[in-house]
């Protein structure tokens, strides 16, 4: 598939060109992204944590068993869709991610994309949803569908409260289920 060939080319650039060298330095591994390279539908987290970083692999801990059975409840599989992160490294102690990180990652976020070419994006998490809509405010704005456009492509931005911040709040995470539930609906339509 020639999309995971492109997408294996540029994980190879992201380390030749080592755009945050302190967060490569004490990070395992650059955790790329997994599941589709031809997805209607791609999920952006924030970064990698402990158990990514070890895995090499996004969203596999505890935030990553919630998206799991949001995708289940939404009858998606994991390898229906693609999951990465605006940051690729793991931040020092699960710390956030700094605008400079974010910043050095965008491009080769937004080249992800261009390969991948879905129809929606959903952002987990004001991280990466702020990226896409500058003016954000995940309160009032999240399940809240976006067009945007960058050069000639142009995809849908549903930007969702992070898994993890659901965790443990009964009422956000039933919150984000709907807005999951509704997102799923918008990028089976579009
Ligand atoms: N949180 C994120 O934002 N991304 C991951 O990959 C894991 C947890």
């Amino acid at each position: 598939m020639i999309q995971q060939t492109l997408l294996d080319d540029l994980h190879a650039r992201i380390i030749a060109d080592n755009p945050c060298p302190e967060l490569a330095q004490q990070a395992t591994q650059l955790v790329m992204g997994a599941g589709n390279a031809n997805a209607d539908i791609v999920f952006i987290g924030e970064a990698p944590g402990k158990n990514e970083d070890e895995q090499g692999l996004p969203f596999v801990g505890a935030a990553g068993k919630f998206l799991n059975e949001m995708l289940a409840a939404a009858d998606m599989r994991r390898d229906d869709v693609y999951i990465t992160n605006i940051v690729k490294y793991r931040p020092p102690n699960n710390r956030d991610p700094l605008p400079e990180e974010k910043k050095a990652f965008w491009p080769y976020l937004l080249q992800q994309i261009e390969i991948i070419n879905p129809k929606v994006v959903i952002t987990l998490g004001r991280h990466s949803g702020a990226y896409f809509i500058p003016d954000l405010r995940i309160s009032a704005d999240h399940g809240k569908p976006r067009k945007v456009r960058y050069g000639d492509k142009e995809f849908l931005v549903i930007p969702l409260y992070h898994p993890a911040a659901a965790l443990y709040n009964g009422g956000m995470r039933q919150t984000l289920i709907d807005d999951f539930l509704m997102a799923a609906i918008v990028a089976r339509t579009v």
